[in-house]
């Protein structure tokens, strides 16, 4: 008489426990910080400054005095120059890219996390 329901009862039970390990193994989204992953020239930089910015900051191109192609040339126009006024259009700069659109936000802001971190290669 009583086997019944309890047997009702422990699939009901197993069948709780199933659903709250599943849901309880769903990972939390990664929110990306400066650091997390961290901002590094040639990762983050380097393809946002050859796709916007080469074309014309090298030896050969339309503005050579500024040469955007190494590392050291780079982090030079950002750590001493006008780099990231440039880009984010702020006074005291000349907006880049030149004639073109402004960076978006979030190639921005890693130009400007590589800055805070201390310009890791
Ligand atoms: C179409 C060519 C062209 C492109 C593309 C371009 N620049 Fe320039 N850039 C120039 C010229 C020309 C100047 C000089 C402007 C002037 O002095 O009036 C300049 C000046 C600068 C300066 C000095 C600004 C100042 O106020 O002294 C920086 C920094 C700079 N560019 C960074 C960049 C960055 C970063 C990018 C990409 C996001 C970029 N440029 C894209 C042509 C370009």
């Amino acid at each position: 008489m009583l086997k019944k329901p309890l047997i009702g009862v422990i699939i009901f039970a197993a069948f709780s426990i199933f659903l709250f390990t599943t849901c309880k193994q769903t990972k939390e989204p990664v929110v990306e910080t400066c650091d997390n992953p961290l901002k590094t020239y040639n990762t983050h930089v380097k393809p946002i400054i050859s796709a916007y910015c080469v074309v014309c900051h090298n030896p050969n191109g339309a503005y050579p005095s500024i040469p955007l192609t190494s590392y050291l040339e780079v982090k030079n126009a950002a750590q001493n120059g006008k780099l990231i006024l440039s880009i984010k259009h702020e006074n005291g700069a000349v907006a880049m890219p030149q004639g073109g659109a402004k960076l978006n936000d979030a190639d921005i802001s890693k130009i400007e996390c590589w800055k805070t971190n201390g310009f890791p290669e």
